[in-house]
């Protein structure tokens, strides 16, 4: 590999300045910059055959999908890993990345061809342990405890020219090293250069490949943010680890929506689908007590009903706005709603939002269960039990129709509420649930806390 000067590399952004500075000029992280040799690899190995041009009416030229046969993951995909495609599975230590890539790993092998399997965390006893813990011991799902790119490059070429293979995991991405770069595994040279190796395998050989990402501890991949734009997905895995409940979401997805919802219940038996998850995350919902309002949210294609809960205190100082899963910037302007349109002084107040089951609340659709969420802790009254809330809430306290109410509605029912608050329809149709229709916050609060 022809080497040219050393140059200086940011580790968290990739991007390369003239020297070492303490913050990076470019995305201004401290302490991330190191010296690198340049390795131009991920430049020659992006191009590969058959590179001429063609219409874009040519119809024969369809995306070829593999579906893992777990549910939750192909949906979050789109329908399936892409052949060609690199897909990036991000998510902390022991969140479950290994468990579920072999569980998909093990489906995928029921398609007829090899999956290798390879890691650089644990060796093929410890691995092979495992997916024989979780049932999924395919004696076509291959291990391999390799962290050399070029030997797992090799064995991968091997199965894909017998025309065996049908993906690839690399467990993780922060482990295997290349011949091709300089440093340590897990530097910022290392881990593209192994990444460009992989996508241009991946294109080559129409294979798709899932690399094991591991991020830090405040959410952040932990290496260049260079690996993202070199992929074609990026999964992120996280969770509620007191419920053993985990997510999981596409944050880019060049095949599909990246707004669907994969829910996991971690348990001995490895990562088990949710099919209800408005139950698991309502499982744990108090009674009668005030602070705590449900909203019906949409997440992708799929109704979630979540609670959201609110303490007021009095503040001694300053009031403090605390919110988990709720915008800081959206909870002040509600706030400022209430107070003004409601006449319920709580702008004074310390205020402690939060959404049950780690989620987040991204919808104005949620604005009016925060808000009264907020306005039944103030008062100290409860809402009903069986009431559901939606609703847009705007600057002059009016109350604005929410999208898609359908699916909403008709989730909430199954689960046995049987109020809806919301605006009038509008137009007369028969709704699943008994409505009550304001207009207006002040209106909204009458009605369910008078
Ligand atoms: N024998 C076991 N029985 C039940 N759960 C286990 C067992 N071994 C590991 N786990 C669970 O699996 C988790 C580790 O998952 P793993 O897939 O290795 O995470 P990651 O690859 O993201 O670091 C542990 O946190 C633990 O909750
Ligand atoms: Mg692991």
């Amino acid at each position: 590999m022809a080497k040219s000067n050393p140059r200086w590399v940011c580790n968290e952004c990739g991007a390369s300045s003239s020297g070492w500075f303490g913050k990076c000029p470019s995305c201004g992280a401290w302490n991330s910059i190191e010296q690198q040799d340049e390795t131009p690899v991920d430049r020659v190995v992006l191009s590969t055959a058959g590179t001429a041009p063609v219409p874009a009416d040519r119809t024969d030229m369809v995306v070829h999908r593999l579906a893992s046969g777990v549910g939750e993951v192909d949906r979050v995909l789109g329908g399936g890993l892409v052949r060609g495609s690199v897909a990036l599975f991000s998510g902390a230590p022991g969140i479950g990345k290994s468990t579920l890539l072999l569980q998909v790993g093990a489906g995928l092998a029921r398609g007829g061809k090899a999956v290798l399997y390879a890691s650089g965390e644990e060796s093929t006893a410890q691995v092979a342990g495992r997916a024989q813990r979780l049932g999924a011991a395919h004696p076509r799902l291959l291990l391999m405890a390799e962290t050399r790119m070029e030997a797992v490059l090799d064995a991968a070429r091997e199965l894909a020219l017998a025309g065996e293979l049908e993906a690839v995991v690399i467990d993780s991405v922060q482990t295997v090293y290349s011949a091709a770069a300089e440093g340590l595994p897990g530097n910022v040279a290392q881990i593209r250069t192994c990444a460009a190796q992989l996508v241009s395998f991946a294109k080559l050989h129409e294979v798709p490949v899932v690399l094991v990402g591991h991020v830090t501890k405040d959410g952040q991949l932990a290496g260049p943010r260079v690996l993202e734009h070199l992929v074609d997905v990026v999964l992120s895995f996280d969770g509620d680890d007191e419920r053993a409940l985990r997510l999981l979401r596409a944050s880019k997805n060049r095949f599909g929506s990246t707004t669907e919802l994969g829910v996991f219940e971690m348990t001995a038996e490895g990562l088990r689908e949710i099919d209800n998850p408005s139950e698991a995350f309502l499982a744990q919902r108090p009674q009668r007590v005030a602070g705590s309002c449900i909203t019906a949210t949409l997440e992708g294609s799929r109704p979630l009903l979540l609670e959201v809960q609110a303490l007021l205190a009095p503040a001694h100082g300053g009031a403090r706005r605390n919110c988990v899963g709720v915008d800081p910037p959206r909870l002040a302007m509600l706030l400022a709603v209430l107070e003004r349109h409601a006449e319920l002084p709580v702008l004074d107040q310390d205020v402690f939002v939060n959404v049950a089951g780690g989620m987040r609340l991204h919808e104005p659709a949620a604005d009016l269960a925060i808000a009264l969420a907020v306005a039944s802790s103030h008062l100290r009254r409860p809402l009903a039990s069986d009431l559901v809330v939606l609703g847009e809430v705007g600057l002059t306290g009016e109350i604005r129709h929410v999208q898609r109410v359908e699916p909403r509605l008709a989730e909430a029912r199954r689960l046995g509420f049987r109020t809806v608050l919301t605006t009038p329809p509008r137009e007369r149709r028969a709704l699943p649930l008994e409505l009550v229709a304001v207009a207006n916050i002040r209106d909204a609060i009458d009605a369910v806390l008078a």
